[in-house]
């Protein structure tokens, strides 16, 4: 969703935004701009529409050493040039970039009217310039801090302003916001791959707290002016990690790192001579999670598939009762949190509004809170109470791929590490990791058929209804498979456990129709073998994945794409694959923009 970047040191700003903005292009946005500051003096430049016509509009010889840019995903307001960011105040020498939703936007707007305030914009952000605007007396700490009083809602916010021109003031509440240290210098953003190429060393705003950054000090304090001490913190990401390398998509070079990223999240974490999972990250609350009666796993969209899967592992190998919800129900409706309740959130990017307000709720009811998490100092892994990273790397494509798959094994890792203190024996745990170690050497091995899965989506690309089937630990992979398709080639797609298509779905199917069915070895093969003649029956168009050797399915289906054998649990770390692949291509084929599909955010930080 919305972007910021800000400068403030002895280097021309203006590069260093437009560049920090394109870092954060892949977030989903409709509209951009920037604000440039010298003495008495404040430049706005913005514009609905992307980076590159805003491009067209700086100036790239600007002298001017301190701004803020930003990217914007309309909540209030049309996606137009006058609703980008950044606004100003009615003076024009104070302008504000924000990223949040202010929820008193209505009242403090007719307050602000009365007062004689002329709205330009339909936004909540304008509210807060012209709140600053009004409380401004030659302190831009001070006004900010005075407006943040007055407003409810969320933000990561930066203001500047032309009467301080070497100062950013920003203030954070619920949006993250990460200030970047360098000799000189300050960068401020809210997500670390905007700053990435100019410095890995980073200071984490907290939640209601404000910042005042110039080019050689930063100084954090509370909204009520206590000072905050901070350890400057590293970066784990690279830039190279953030850049295509030769890859045409960011979806597919995160496909194709899969083998990389899983080995790295799989590091150091097992042990297979002694049969041991070792999390760090779980060890202070090791005691009470054996203790747990009671598991909840919550997240969105890709990761509440995860926790789907996370659910069967977790009631398999440590027989204790799991349910899975998703994080925007579980807020809302009085959940039942008893004496023993885990609650697991789980979620790439730490950020997503509806997670983060899941885990409150848990954690304001008695819960032992839990993060599964990709982004490292994100807003979920600080306010979990213990947690395990993915450790996959950044994720740039909006359709999450690598992070899916390190969500599973991050899941069957915690599920192995409970099983173990419960009922699970050693033979049985060792069994279970040696299969996980071999998952990477394995997804390497079905990357390289990509080629065969580029034929089946040519061969449906035109189709605009596909159903995708699973049962047991594929059941959740067929929903993934399906939100694939439907998010970047904007076809309607449908999940389903194999088993519900009797009791209605059946209806759908009509000559040629995809259906994908994943059909591995496993206790539910035959079932699933049953599933497929009544497809077929009806004219449907099977595209069956299938473990290696089994010949009896090509009789059966179009289409037979095989994945390695592996134990159930983690068959869908290899059955996934071959359904990102075909998404992928369908939508390439669909001439689709696959990183940035229409509407979509990369992390979904509002409501
Ligand atoms: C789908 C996708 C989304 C996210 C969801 C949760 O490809 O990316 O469904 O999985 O918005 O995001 P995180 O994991 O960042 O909480």
């Amino acid at each position: 969703m919305c972007g910021i970047i800000g400068y403030v040191g002895r280097r021309p700003a203006i590069p260093i935004l437009v560049e920090g903005l394109r870092r954060l292009e892949y977030r989903g946005y409709d509209s951009a701009g920037v604000a440039l500051v010298a003495p008495n003096d404040l430049q706005v430049t913005k514009t609905a529409g992307r980076i590159s016509v805003l491009e067209q509009m700086v100036d790239f010889s600007a002298s001017q050493t301190t701004g803020l840019g930003h990217t914007r995903w309309a909540t209030h307001g049309a996606p137009n040039d006058i609703n980008a960011h950044p606004h100003t105040d009615s003076s024009g020498r104070i302008a504000v970039i924000h990223n949040g939703i202010i929820e008193n936007d209505r009242a403090l707007r007719t307050f602000l009217e009365r007062d004689g305030v002329t709205f330009k914009s339909e936004t909540d952000t304008e509210v807060i310039a012209q709140l600053i605007g009004r409380f401004y007396k030659g302190d831009l700490e001070r006004a900010v801090r005075q407006a943040l009083h007055e407003v409810s809602g969320t933000y990561g916010m930066a203001v500047v302003c032309a009467d301080e021109p070497e100062v950013i003031v920003a203030a954070r509440k619920g949006s993250p916001l990460i200030i970047g240290v360098n000799h000189d210098e300050h960068l401020l953003a809210s997500d670390a791959a905007a700053i990435l190429a100019h410095t890995k060393h980073v200071v984490y705003v907290g939640d209601g707290e404000i910042a005042r950054i110039t080019p050689t000090e930063y100084r954090l304090t509370t909204l009520d002016a206590i000072p905050v001490t901070k350890e400057i913190e590293e970066v784990e990401w690279s830039l190279e990690q953030i850049e295509l390398a030769g890859y045409e998509h960011f979806m597919l070079k995160e496909i194709c790192e899969q083998p990389t990223s899983l080995a790295d999240c799989l590091r150091g974490r097992i042990d297979l001579r002694e049969g041991a999972v070792h999390l760090g990250g779980l060890v202070d609350c090791t005691r009470e999670l054996t203790r747990a009666k009671h598991l909840i796993l919550s997240g969105c969209g890709t990761a509440w598939h995860a926790a789907l899967v996370g659910e069967y592992m977790f009631e398999e190998l440590t027989r204790i009762p799991t349910e899975v919800e998703y994080a925007s129900e579980f807020r809302y409706r009085n959940p039942i949190i008893d004496d023993g309740t885990v609650v697991i959130s789980v979620s790439q990017s730490g950020e997503t509004a509806d997670t983060l307000a899941a885990q409150t709720e848990a954690k304001q009811r008695g819960a032992l809170t839990l993060g599964v998490v990709n982004v490292v100092g994100s807003t979920l892994a600080r306010q979990t109470d213990a947690g395990v990273y993915l450790h996959v790397g950044p994720e740039i494509g909006v359709a999450s791929t690598k992070a899916f798959t390190g969500q599973l094994t991050v899941l069957a890792l915690m599920a192995c590490y409970l099983g173990r203190r419960k009922h699970m024996s050693p033979g049985a745990a060792t069994e279970f990791i040696t299969a996980l170690s071999r998952i990477p050497k394995q997804i390497n091995g079905i990357i390289e058929q990509a080629d065969d899965l580029k034929v089946v989506a040519q061969r449906y690309a035109d189709r605009e209804n596909w159903l995708y089937l699973g049962r047991g630990y594929n059941y959740p992979t067929a929903l993934e498979g399906a939100l694939k398709l439907k998010e970047i080639s904007y076809i309607h797609a449908e999940g389903l456990p194999a088993a519900e298509m009797k009791h209605g779905p059946i209806a759908l199917i009509t000559e040629g129709m995809p259906v994908v069915v994943i059909a591995t070895e496993g206790i539910q093969y035959d079932k699933i073998v049953s599933n497929i003649s009544e497809v077929r029956s009806r004219g449907g168009s099977v595209i069956a994945i299938a473990t290696e050797g089994n010949k009896e399915i090509a009789k059966m289906a179009e289409h037979v794409v095989y994945v390695p054998e592996t134990l159930e649990p983690l068959q869908p770390l290899l059955t996934v694959i071959p359904l990102q692949l075909i998404a992928y291509h369908t939508a390439v084929l669909r001439g689709c923009n696959v990183d940035k599909p229409r509407n979509l955010a990369k992390s979904v930080t509002v409501e």
